[in-house]
């Protein structure tokens, strides 16, 4: 991190390990806030239908380039790059791992338990029961297993998912693969941050913004709070403060996953809201906010834009990020009509923004 002033600071351009982009229009509107901050992102493939072949995963980058092309972010933000990912199902055969890791273009492979959260329908019913040869051949090809850690057992309590997740699966699953590189993604439970800070072997967390900043009691604060729910949901506030100890502890195995997962308003306020924070626009705004608050902003550097690229084996950006103290004002809505996204903190005032890069050459 180079410190110009107190005030203003840049880092080498960051990452973000795990974004939801979707498709169609709502790709078309969201990918420029991803891009205008990020040198790359992991695309995860909860489409509809599931990215579950290596050719869809290429046809969905070359539908992400062609929206990045049409979406007016030049400058830096043209040269973003998708890290495209296979959805693993009870199915997914050895081969297609091979063809994946071919290509040169896949970056990991995302285990959903089936039912666990937005479309996870697809997703896997019994890790160890169905797809063994499947995991050996990502242990042999070195392609990363990107978890989705919690439970789906309608009898534990949804606040426990994750740390009975690491008990019942993560271990079982580590001790017979002790070698296949694992992200538990969007970690939220200082049980999930001891798992990860004293394992052997290869295993990283990503930690969001939100779960970094907030604990349950938005979900609740003056009434419900749909733009707040997520999965795994807010946990209490001992665990955010154990997750903003991990994050800027320095330690290389913690990096940066927004998960920004754009919803619909419509869909996220009914009767039965679908879970997802939009984060993209003012991620690393969100992440300073989080690093500044206990003092740690000289870590931000190696979270957002080092130790990613280290676990994935990847070279750093070549670009650079400058952040600004200047207080920026989340809009309360984003996009047009039939688009509108409410985002996270919409109409709140962030004390840090980022500095326009789209005219960079
Ligand atoms: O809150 C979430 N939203 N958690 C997930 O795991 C999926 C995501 C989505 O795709 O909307
Ligand atoms: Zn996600």
């Amino acid at each position: 991190m180079n410190s110009v002033s107190a005030n203003r600071f840049d880092i080498i351009r960051p990452d973000d390990w795990h974004l939801h982009l979707r498709d169609g229009n709502m790709l078309q509107a969201v990918v420029a806030d991803s891009a205008r901050q990020f040198g790359r992102a992991i695309i995860m493939p909860n489409l509809k239908p599931a990215v579950t072949t290596t050719a869809a995963a290429l046809a969905y980058r070359a539908r992400i380039q062609a929206a990045l092309a049409h979406s007016g972010a030049g400058g830096a933000a043209a040269a973003f790059q998708p890290l495209m990912t296979l959805y693993l199902t009870d199915q997914t055969a050895p081969d297609e791992i091979r063809r994946a890791s071919d290509s040169g273009l896949i970056h990991g492979v995302k285990l959903y338990p089936a039912g666990a959260t937005t479309h996870s329908d697809q997703g896997v019913t019994d890790l160890l029961g169905h797809c063994r040869a499947t995991l050996e051949a990502m242990q042999k090809h070195g392609m990363p297993l990107l978890i989705h850690g919690e439970v789906t057992d309608p009898s534990v309590d949804l606040f426990d998912r994750e740390a009975v997740f690491i008990d019942r699966v993560l271990g079982p699953l580590r001790r017979d693969f002790p070698a296949l590189k694992v992200v538990l993604e969007h970690l939220t439970t200082a049980q999930g941050v001891a798992y990860v800070r004293d394992a052997d072997g290869p295993v990283a967390a990503t930690i969001t913004a939100h779960h970094l900043l907030y604990n349950r009691n938005a979900l609740f604060q003056g009434g419900l709070r749909p733009h707040w729910y997520c999965l795994p949901v807010l946990k209490r506030e001992t665990h955010r403060q154990a997750l903003l100890q991990a994050a800027t502890s320095g330690n290389a195995r913690f990096f940066l996953g927004t998960d920004s997962a754009p919803h619909l308003r419509s869909a996220k306020e009914q009767d039965c809201g679908c879970a997802g924070c939009y984060t993209a626009r003012h991620a690393m705004a969100l992440y300073a906010m989080a690093f500044d608050s206990v003092g740690e902003l000289a870590r931000l550097e190696g979270f957002a834009s080092l130790h990613g690229p280290a676990f994935y084996g990847l070279p750093v950006n070549t670009g650079r990020l400058v952040l600004e103290r200047h207080a920026d004002q989340v809009p309360e809505r984003l996009f047009d009509g039939a688009r509108e996204i409410i985002p996270l903190a919409a109409g709140e005032c962030l004390p840090w923004r980022v500095l326009d890069t789209s005219s960079e050459p």
